[in-house]
């Protein structure tokens, strides 16, 4: 019996007081295959064969790894071009060398820089994911790519994780909502979308050695579901494997991960390529299904492991050639199903008018308003003749940060921006940067020195003892402090090349405990001493600064630059209160929410928290405006009367920020993620579940809001939060059967305030009685609608029977429990309006 016919059958519903239900439902296997009808035609399949007969073994080889650093190889006789590549996911990335990591430096290769997918997914809407997805598909193919590497649909279990900004969140019903309509987009303008990280890749700490140990329920319930749908729903071309290991095997040749689920349940017929340098080998590799390798470091590109070796296995008999023909017939199918194959396939368009509407639209729809006690935003004009700025986000750009994300973009508005553009004349708007309070780190602003992502770093070298003499290990670390957070003692040096900004007097001071020294251009300037010392420093010169340090503690080396540029706290309060308004635009940085390092705390950073509570005690009219991609701590909080997270906001984010603070735009975001109110609260942390060795997943199925509900931990705002300029009132919930198996769920939202507004309905789920352990919620859909004031519409969402099922381990399948389900349906996680049980058979 089909899974229809049986739930046509068997459900019946109705409302449910103290109705104890036990029958138990076992759902067949639904939907196993892909239901997608992916553009291939039976035509395709023959000439994919006739091609694979006409090539010789070493060409099938070289369509299976890397022939520069985002290419692979051609058979250019018989009409087989190269494939090209490009990060990432939220523009297309700049131009490098064929062959190294430098950049080409082009005049042609800018992009649109988009919002990142967190703001997408702070947008709950599926319009904005196919707007995000249409610029980058088209942009891509307007710069000649046939992949573009994204979207990034890895869960934000840690706050920590430094790519979480590259995200969607900690929800997985939510991303994998939103990662079909993007992927669809893209690959609809001609370009393979390659969805990334494939799978588990939730840290950044050790990120190619950490070994994901997740229980099957966790992995298919958690961290699959937003893959599952890019493939099955969405018609993914591509997926990139993660850097982590799988059960102690590389993610890229865990059978289990790509044999047995992605190729086999759900009928993935595309390719699945390698993160850039992945611990893999030839054998595991190929057989369980990895099809293209690419690389970071390698020179010879016959040196991949699906290069040379791949070959001599095959020639040897160690592997079967039809094992390399699988693969080769995969990247045709992509080839010939993203035109590369067709004369007439769509060139695309880039940093079009309508591109740049689109990027500003999406950070809009993003922008979360999270607290607005009496009414405080939006700011109006015709009321406010004097707006301060102050906060490090003021006048930053962000695009090109980040990683491998990092875009060129034409321009990129900074939020200082935006309101001079918004306000012109009308108000006088001053910029003014806060010195901090206490010692904290040099500002990334005056290190020159770069990781290759871009970011401003130091470079830290580990050694064995006082002597410095044998190196153990080295990386870059981004700020001036160093937090040893194992206790252990280090031997350490940390070097950096500082550029002033301001000629004059620089007092440097450093905090910590153990032996610490300072060298600037090799002269000793702090010798073990917590005393200020006092440097005349050049403006634009470069001065190499190293740092010796041994202890077990942590350090943090700090300045005052001269000449009024970061001013102190008497003279920034005076400004401060004689403001009409004022607006902090702080958060964190690409410093911090970055690849290949995660955060060591959730504070903000160079004492922002203190800055913040001197402003808000003096200026009760301020506004704190947070630009961020993952979680951090507020302790002034309740001192706030507004607050509002504005993300990373792509190349428009000032314009959007400006629009939604000054009101012309009506907030309707929502967090994708919980902002816990420190970090010991988080589960991965509580459980000491996060080290570069191995992740257990100890919480198992609770991630995000599901943890602090189970263990009633208070957040500092739940997921799904988000306030509006107006309000919204919730009647008439109905939840109704249907034929085929699902449950309908209707209700009336009605706009009860005075301004037109969108609102995200929520919908989540409890399964009131169950043989394992279920969240007490889960998000099992969401709609947006926008009413004009004193509308009223009906909402429909529907519930299908997967969204009631838990991955059930012992029959290694999805199933439902016949019986009582109860419906929360309101505005967040916290501020749910209508509940109703229902009885599911
Ligand atoms: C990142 C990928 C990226 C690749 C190519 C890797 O370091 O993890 O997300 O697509 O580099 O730049």
């Amino acid at each position: 019996m089909s899974l229809s016919q049986s739930t046509q059958l068997l459900l019946a519903i109705s409302l449910v007081y103290g109705c104890n239900a036990t029958t138990e439902q076992s759902l067949e296997k639904p939907e196993q295959k892909s239901q997608v009808q992916l553009d291939k035609t039976p035509d395709f399949e023959s000439q994919i064969e006739s091609l694979l007969a006409q090539m010789t073994l070493d060409e099938k080889l070289g369509l299976v790894h890397a022939d520069s650093k985002f290419s692979i190889g051609a058979v250019e006789r018989l009409g087989i071009h190269e494939m090209v590549l490009s990060d990432g996911p939220h523009g297309v990335r700049y131009e490098i060398n064929r062959h190294d990591w430098a950049p080409a430096n082009l005049e042609s290769d800018h992009s649109t820089y988009l919002p990142p997918l967190t703001t997408v997914a702070a947008s709950w809407d599926v319009e904005m994911a196919t707007l995000h997805g249409n610029v980058l598909g088209s942009e891509a193919r307007h710069r000649g790519k046939d992949f573009i590497l994204g979207p990034g649909v890895n869960m934000a279990r840690l706050p920590l994780y430094g790519r979480n900004f590259e995200y969607m969140g900690e929800d997985p019903y939510l991303a994998a909502k939103l990662v079909v309509p993007e992927v669809k987009a893209i690959q609809q303008n001609d370009v393979a979308a390659t969805v990334k990280h494939y799978a588990l890749n939730t840290q950044e700490l050790n990120r190619t050695g950490v070994d994901a140990r997740p229980s099957e329920r966790t992995l298919r319930e958690v961290y699959l579901p937003a893959f599952e749908a890019a493939v099955k729903e969405g018609g993914a071309w591509a997926l990139m494997g993660a850097y982590n290991n799988y059960y102690g095997t590389n993610a890229n040749q865990s059978k289990h991960l790509v044999m047995d689920i992605l190729k086999g349940e759900w009928g993935f017929e595309g390719v699945l390529m390698t993160d850039w340098n992945v611990n893999i080998n030839t054998f595991d590799a190929a057989v369980n299904g990895l099809d293209i390798e690419m690389g970071t470091d390698v020179k010879n590109y016959n040196d991949y492991v699906l290069a040379d070796n791949f070959k001599k296995m095959i020639v040897n008999g160690d592997i079967e050639p039809s094992v390399l023909d699988d693969k080769v017939r995969r990247i045709l199918r992509v080839q010939f199903n993203i035109g590369m194959m067709d004369k007439s396939r769509k060139s695309g368009q880039r940093n079009t008018q309508e591109h740049k509407v689109a990027a500003r639209t999406i950070a809009e729809n993003g922008v979360v308003l999270l607290k607005n006690d009496d009414n405080v935003l939006p700011l109006d004009p015709t009321q406010i003749k004097s707006i301060l700025v102050m906060g490090p986000n003021a006048d930053k750009a962000h695009g090109a940060g980040g990683g491998s994300s990092e875009i060129k973009s034409l321009y990129e508005i900074t939020p200082l921006q935006g309101l001079k553009n918004a306000l012109g004349n009308d108000v006088e708007i001053t910029f003014l940067r806060a010195q901090p309070d206490d010692i904290s780190p040099i500002p990334a602003d005056f290190i020159a020195t770069r990781h290759w992502t871009g970011t401003p770093a130091w470079n830290i070298s580990f050694y064995q003892g006082r002597r410095y003499k044998t190196k153990t290990s080295e990386s870059w670390i981004v700020n001036s402090e160093y937090k040893n957070s194992d206790g252990a003692k280090k031997y350490i040096k940390m070097s950096a090349t500082i550029k002033p900004l301001r000629s004059g007097e620089h007092i440097l001071q450093a905090e910590f405990g153990g032996e610490f020294a300072l060298y600037v251009d090799g002269r000793r300037m702090i010798s073990d001493s917590r005393r200020p010392v006092s440097m005349n420093l050049m403006a634009g010169k470069a001065y190499d600064f190293e740092i010796e340090y041994q202890g077990k503690n942590n350090f943090v080396l700090g300045w005052q630059s001269p000449g009024g540029l970061f001013l102190e706290k008497e003279q920034y309060l005076a400004a401060a209160k004689k403001a009409d308004a004022i607006i902090y635009f702080g958060g964190l940085s690409h410093a911090d929410d970055r690849e290949a390092i995660d955060r060591t705390d959730m504070k903000l950073p160079n004492g922002q928290d203190q800055i913040i509570s001197n402003l808000l005690s003096v200026n009760a009219n301020t506004t704190v405006v947070m630009v961020a991609g993952s979680a951090v701590e507020m302790p002034w909080v309740e001192q706030a009367k507004s607050v509002v997270w504005g993300w990373y906001g792509g190349q428009e984010a000032g314009n959007a920020l400006a629009n939604v603070l000054l009101g012309k735009v009506n907030p309707s975001g929502k967090m994708p993620i919980t902002l816990p109110k420190q970090l010991s609260d988080v589960a991965a942390i509580k459980l000491d579940d996060y080290n570069a060795t191995e992740s257990l997943y100890k919480e198992g199925v609770f991630i995000g809001y599901r943890w602090f509900e189970q263990q009633q931990i208070d957040t500092l705002f739940p997921f799904g939060h988000g306030l509006s300029y107006t309000t919204f009132d919730y009647q008439n919930l109905m939840i109704t059967p249907l034929s085929d198996g699902n449950v309908k769920l209707t209700l009336d939202v009605k706009n009860t305030g005075l301004v037109k507004g969108k609102e995200v309905v929520q919908l989540y789920v409890h399964d009131v009685e169950s043989s394992v352990e279920r969240p007490l919620k889960e998000l099992k859909g969401f709609t947006k609608v926008e009413l004009n004031p004193g509308e009223t519409q009906q909402v429909a969402l529907t519930l299908k029977p997967r969204d009631l099922s838990f991955w059930d381990e012992s029959t290694n399948a999805w199933r439902y429990e016949a019986g009582e389900f109860e419906a929360f349906i309101g505005s967040s996680l916290a501020d749910l309006r209508l509940n109703q049980r229902f009885v599911y058979q």
